[in-house]
């Protein structure tokens, strides 16, 4: 079997999927996707657009303008007619499966060079947009009990995690993303893309819009529930409507050595979960559980942690039940933020989380051997796949 290695990862910054106050709200989402992949082949001069064997793509809406965005964005971008792509949609884990999907095919051999992406614009394509729901799910499932909130809500109190606790998740996320944007940390992923501050003033976005430098537990106590009058979970607490879009150049190891390029970490294995849609938070457990058995790992195997905060409740129950601690700040457990501060463009996140993950191991955590990236998803699927720091075998 080949191996799969990570050459480069980008991503746009993330924007409030706003009409009024998002950055990017007069930009498109195959317009996004096509800035992060050229900025792929302008940081990687050696591979050009036709050696691209296809693209995978994650969205997780794939109506209106995401209406098979994986090709209409390529082919719009100018991209050969003659590499192919694939759009993947498993909702939230979507941009996870695409990685996956092109890491198993450089795996098995079929080519060596693959792009796998994700892009969601909650703005222009809102959750549950033209969705109609199979009317036969109302024998299995109460229909009020499916969409993302209620989960949160249900996760929260089957798992007892308390509200304060949940804005605990969503100080440290906050706490966390702004040290690391303070400190350049982003500069890596983030590809400089012109939008729009709220007075309509052009600016070059190069940071992720919704995180707080200066949240307060004070204030977030004083918020609304968002879900049900006397719900615990709040705006505060769930990861924000985001745009977003971002790609990875993934690469058999054999070609990059071939070609002498440079990489950190190589593909080990991955996991896909499925568990009751009306907790579909709690599914990242069971996608990292079954991880970990499959390559006769503990927890304490794995040096660092990217999970996707859906919601503040589901973060703190997965990573209790994992035992990998009791409350944020969680260690080793995404050191750069979450999503609740970075903001959660449903089929970009999984992708978005390897690119950070990557990152993360070549700098703060460059002498961790394993990382882990996991994440719910939208009707109980969920994602967890295994990488290895090349230096360290
Ligand atoms: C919770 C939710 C309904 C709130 O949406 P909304 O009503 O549009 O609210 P916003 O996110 O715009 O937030 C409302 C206000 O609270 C503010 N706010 C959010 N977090 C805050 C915090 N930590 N501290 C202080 N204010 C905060 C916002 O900035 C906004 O105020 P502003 O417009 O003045 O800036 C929406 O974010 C949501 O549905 N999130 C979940 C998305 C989801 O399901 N994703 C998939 C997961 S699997």
């Amino acid at each position: 079997m080949k191996e799969c290695v990570i050459i480069d990862g980008v991503r746009t910054a993330n924007a409030r999927a706003h009409a009024k106050k998002g950055w990017f709200r007069n930009k498109r989402p195959d317009e996004l996707l096509t800035a992060v992949y050229d900025a792929l082949f302008e940081r990687n001069p050696k591979i050009k657009p036709e050696d691209v064997e296809a693209v995978f793509c994650g969205t997780a809406n794939q109506s209106g303008m995401q209406n098979d965005i994986a090709r209409l964005a390529w082919l719009a971008g100018g991209f050969p007619e003659s590499v192919a792509t694939t759009g993947i949609c498993q909702q939230c884990p979507s941009g996870m499966s695409a990685t996956e999907h092109a890491a198993r095919a450089i795996m098995c051999g079929e080519r060596d060079i693959y792009i796998a992406s994700g892009v969601e614009d909650m703005q222009h394509v809102p959750m549950a947009f033209a969705m109609d729901f199979p009317p036969r799910l109302a024998n299995r499932y109460k229909m009020e009990e499916i969409p993302m909130g209620p989960t949160a809500e249900k996760v929260a109190e089957l798992w007892k995690v308390a509200r304060e606790d949940q804005e605990k998740m969503a100080y440290w996320s906050h706490k966390r993303a702004a040290e690391a944007t303070k400190a350049g940390k982003f500069k890596r992923e983030i590809v400089p893309i012109e939008g729009e501050k709220e007075d309509g003033t052009k600016f070059i976005v190069d940071r992720d819009q919704w995180i707080r430098e200066n949240v307060s537990m004070e204030t977030m106590a004083t918020m609304q529930p968002a879900f049900k009058p006397d719900g615990v979970v709040t705006a505060a607490t769930s990861s924000p409507l985001t745009t977003g879009a971002c790609a990875l150049l993934l690469m058999s190891r054999d070609k990059a050595d071939e070609l002498g390029l440079e990489y950190h970490l190589k593909y080990v294995a991955g996991a896909m979960a499925g568990c009751d849609p009306t907790i579909m938070g709690i599914g990242p457990l069971y996608a990292a559980r079954k991880l970990l058995d499959r390559v006769g790992f503990t927890v304490n195997d794995i040096d660092v942690w990217e999970l996707n905060e859906a919601f503040g409740s589901q973060s703190v129950a997965v990573l209790r039940e994992l035992g990998l601690g009791e409350n944020a700040p969680f260690e080793n457990v995404n050191v750069w933020g979450g999503a609740l501060a970075l903001g959660h463009p449903l089929g970009e996140s999984g992708a978005r989380i390897i690119i950070t993950l990557n990152n993360i191991m070549k700098t703060d955590y460059k002498d961790a051997k394993y990382g882990v990236a996991m994440l719910c998803g939208g009707f109980g699927n969920a994602n967890a796949t295994l990488w290895q720091n090349v230096n360290k075998e």
